[in-house]
């Protein structure tokens, strides 16, 4: 195991490679347990580096056959080989070429980096530092090289040959079993772009035209007989590849663009050059085994990774510190993608419940990092929801601030003059600075300040002076690392409404017109006071519309506002927000209560604004998908994190439990009805409005059966029976869950005997068992592991189950520690194999913090206990390290 050798690597250390390699030849002999690679590079100084210096190249697990320089044997005293470097002390200082023969063994490799097996293919997986797992490398991402790709392997066994690039001959070995395929990829590359794959794979070939008239073979490869899932992921990839021609003036660039979907994957998806490789959760899509999340999902991620072959591969990074030049600006380019696609305010509603569930929480703990990192210990560690979600919103901000024709023309800029290089942050921020004609240096701080900050917003209305008096305020609460933070440039859309819910036209002396015209404010210091005129009666503030900024408020609004906002608000986003502040004002009181011993308080004004929403539903005179939004409850872990402190989930579980309860009992007859309505169409269409019916039936049949469980259950039954899709299949399936007892086993039984050879459905049915909020579920999660379907050598399977029960509020936090135990077994009895997957889950106990003593100290036991181990991966030790901090 590669353990941690505790030295950080930092942004400020930076240094130009001293060599570089201009072009890679590799030729690999594909065998399980003994592939040869033979790496032929052809190297020289780099003006910009140190002269003279010693050529070390990065390996990992590494074993080398035989090393040659310029066609000669290298003279054993010229290097030093172990298998995580090969150093030439006195290297040429002109050109030259080195041949690097290495063996590895794919069969045995479980970290699922590098190259290793999943199923019967062969693939590779090199971001971040990969690529040295396969052949000495100057493994950074500011080396970059042309490639030549020769693959040879077993015809049988790997009839499909496939690396980055276009192909360029192949052919059999005649008088052999074997044969062999050349790639060759014109475009410089960073190391961790490459990919091949190899095995015995169908595929479904499809044809696109760029807008200048190229011909691009499109190919998607998926194990046999699952050729007919992959139809989706062939529509979503033509629809994003003319997308970013439309939008952003993009093409593609080779002849052809393959992708390979393989079961076993760290990550979503990997954006190597020519040859996306997606884990094949992604990729797979019938409406019989997918549910329309799992479409939504696989658009966006289709899209994300091919977005990444302008911003990622064309202009990669300088260095790992930059890894938000090219997620989060690609986060911002497939969402964008995804809301132009299907409904912009659902869109972005069901992306800020993403940033607020796994972010917000991020920046709020130990492992609070700035969107551009300057410190790290293990780089795979970094690939989090602060680099790519809020990332995504700083690019956002950004086009907020200097408007859409300013954006398009900053990156215009920044393609042509980045294109081919491995750039910065700073070089991105300039091109719009440029574009833009605005000083970008303090909006800069969005990427060097971690922590969410605090919006704070009083107003007070002057009857007399018909005036309106806003204060704004923000402030970032320290971080370990960082004691004092700087106000940053923050966007805040509002509006002001009346309340009939008509516009009410913004003026004031206090801001620029073209503040007043966009109604975007701009708070660039800690506090601002804005004095809004003309305002004939007291308004209703629209705060922060479409969540204009990562940032939590604090505002004095009433409840009779935010029942006028969730009813008249023009802005979809504040709507919904508008319900869920309301419950959330409304369930923490309720857990107080419970806390304290007492029974918890229904609202009767939410529960009408709740029936009334219903009622729009019903009459179609509100999006059905943004009703089912509006219609869902902040979830437990929206409790806790809106609590901060001292958080009992059992009590927060309670309070939302009855007020679903009591909103299900209210309502019964107006769920049925939607429940009835919007139900059961006879052909299946994964777009957006059908989508949208189906997840309000849903919705309303799982309220319904929170109120009404034995109605519900006799509803949830009839769909599970007459389903003809997986979404409405798996929505019965978890109503029926609400209810311990003989009916629910029986309907879990039959759902797993039905998909038996199916995993990736078989994930839906550990994560909905490992989320039953009682008391056995940890002996079920346990007896799950035991289950033939299960495995620790998946990261899906894991995910599902594992990072499914760590998503149990009530039963990972359990009181006695128990959750947190079995999670600290997990992490070490999968570390020495998967550290990657192992360090991920270990980060579920982030927040331990927040939790009430005597579940503090049950989780800080937990963290101990695998702190306290010698042999433990870089991965782990650095994210036990720092949440123990
Ligand atoms: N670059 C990939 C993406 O964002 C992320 C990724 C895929 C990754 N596999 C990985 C990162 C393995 C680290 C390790 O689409
Ligand atoms: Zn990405």
């Amino acid at each position: 195991m590669r353990t941690s050798t505790g030295q950080p690597i930092r942004l400020a250390d930076y240094r130009p490679p001293d060599y570089l390699i201009d072009a890679v030849e590799l030729d690999v002999s594909l065998h399980r347990h003994a592939t040869r690679v033979v790496s032929t590079l052809a190297i020289r100084p780099n003006p910009a580096g140190r002269a003279g210096a010693a050529l070390a190249l990065d390996g990992d697990e590494l074993q080398l056959v035989s090393i040659e320089l310029d066609g000669n044997p290298l003279d054993p005293a010229a290097f030093a080989a172990s298998p995580e470097k090969l150093v030439l002390a006195n290297p040429p200082q002109i050109p030259f070429t080195l041949r690097i023969e290495t063996q590895l063994d794919p069969a045995g490799n479980t970290k699922l980096m590098g190259l290793y097996r999943s199923g019967s293919a062969y693939c590779t997986q090199c971001e971040a530092e990969g690529f040295r797992r396969i052949t000495y490398f100057l493994d950074r991402p500011d080396v970059l090289s042309t490639y030549v790709t020769r693959l040879e392997a077993d015809k049988a066994e790997a009839p499909v040959l496939l690396a980055n690039g276009n192909l360029e001959a192949h052919g059999d070995l005649e008088g052999t079993s074997r044969h062999f395929a050349v790639w060759r990829d014109p475009h410089k590359k960073p190391s961790y772009l490459f990919a091949l794959v190899a095995g015995d794979l169908a595929h479904i070939a499809d044809r696109f035209v760029t807008a200048s008239g190229r011909k691009v073979d499109l190919g998607i490869y998926v194990e046999h007989g699952r050729q007919d899932r992959a139809a989706y992921a062939m529509d979503s990839l033509k629809r994003s590849m003319r997308w970013d021609e439309q939008e952003y003036g993009r093409e593609y660039d080779l002849d052809v663009f393959n992708i390979v979907a393989v079961s076993d994957f760290n990550m979503g998806a990997m954006e190597n050059k020519g040859l996306n490789v997606f884990n094949d959760k992604y990729v797979l899509a019938l409406p019989e085994t997918a549910t329309d999340e799992d479409y939504a999902g696989i658009e966006a991620v289709i899209a994300h990774e091919y977005f990444h072959n302008w911003t990622g591969n064309r202009i990669t990074c300088r260095d790992w510190f930059q890894l938000c030049l090219k997620e989060g600006l690609t986060v911002f380019r497939d969402q964008d993608f995804s809301a132009h696609e299907r409904s912009a305010p659902v869109k972005r509603i069901a992306d800020v419940r993403g940033l607020r569930a796994a972010q917000f929480p991020e920046d709020a703990g130990p492992l609070a990092h700035n969107v551009r990192p300057e410190i790290y210990h293990e780089i795979n560690n970094f690939y989090t929801a602060t680099v790519y979600q809020k990332g995504a919103e700083v690019i956002r901000m950004l086009k907020l601030l200097i408007g859409a024709p300013a954006f398009r023309a900053g990156m215009d800029l920044y393609f042509e003059r980045y294109d081919g290089t491995a750039a910065t942050i700073e070089d991105f921020l300039g091109c719009f600075a440029e574009t833009s004609g605005r000083d970008l240096t303090d909006f800069k701080r969005w990427y060097s300040q971690a922590g969410t900050p605090l919006l704070t917003f009083r107003s007070a209305y002057d009857e007399a002076a018909r005036s309106l008096t806003l204060d704004m305020a923000q402030a970032t609460a320290p971080t370990r690392d960082q004691a004092v933070k700087l106000p940053l440039t923050i966007p805040i859309a509002l509006g002001m409404i009346d309340a009939a819910g008509g516009e009410i036209a913004l003026a004031s002396a206090d801001a620029n017109p073209s503040e007043l015209a966009s109604g975007v404010l701009e708070l660039t210091t800690a506090s601002r006071r804005v004095t809004f005129t003309g305002v004939a009666s007291r308004p209703t503030l629209s705060l922060l519309r479409g969540f204009s900024a990562p940032a939590r408020v604090d505002d004095d609004l009433t409840e009779a506002d935010l029942l006028i906002l969730s009813r008249h608000d023009r802005d979809s986003f504040n709507r919904w927000q508008a319900m869920q502040s309301l419950a959330t004002r409304l369930l923490l009181r309720a857990a107080g209560a419970i806390r304290a011993g007492q029974a918890p308080k229904i609202d009767a004004d939410f529960v009408e604004a709740y029936g009334a929403i219903l009622g729009e539903a019903q009459a179609g005179r509100i999006d059905a998908a943004f009703a089912a939004q509006a219609l869902s409850l902040p979830s437990e872990g929206d409790i806790a994190r809106e609590m901060e402190r001292n958080v009992d989930p059992d009590a927060i579980f309670v309070a939302r439990d009855s007020l679903r309860g009591a909103l299900g009992r209210a309502h019964a007859p107006a769920l049925a009805r939607l429940h009835d309505s919007f139900g059961g169409a006879a052909h299946f269409s994964p777009d957006a409005a059908s989508a949208g019916r189906r997840a309000l039936r849903n919705a309303a049949l799982l309220m319904l059966a929170a109120g009404k469980a034995e109605e519900g259950a006799q509803r949830a039954q009839r769909q599970l029976a007459g389903a003809n899709n997986m979404t409405e299949r798996f929505a019965a399936l978890a109503a029926l869950c609400l209810t311990p007892g003989a009916a629910r086993e029986h309907a879990l039984e039959a759902f797993a005997r039905a998909h038996a050879a199916d995993p990736l459905i078989l994930d839906k049915w550990f994560i909905l068992q490992a989320q039953i909020p009682e008391k056995e579920t940890l002996a079920r999660v346990r007896a799950l592991m035991s289950h033939h379907a299960f495995s620790m050598s998946n990261p899906n399977r894991v995910r599902a189950l594992i990072g499914g029960f760590s998503a149990n509020q009530t039963q990972f936090n359990r009181a006695d520690g128990a959750g947190y135990a079995l999670l600290a077994e997990i992490v070490l009895t999968l570390d020495p194999t998967n550290p990657q997957v192992a360090a991920r889950l270990l980060s579920g106990l982030r927040s331990w913090r927040s939790l009430e003593p005597q579940r503090q100290s049950k989780a800080q036991e937990a963290l101990a206990g695998i702190a306290g181990k010698t042999q433990l991966s870089a991965d782990v030790r650095d994210i036990v390290t720092r949440c123990l901090s």
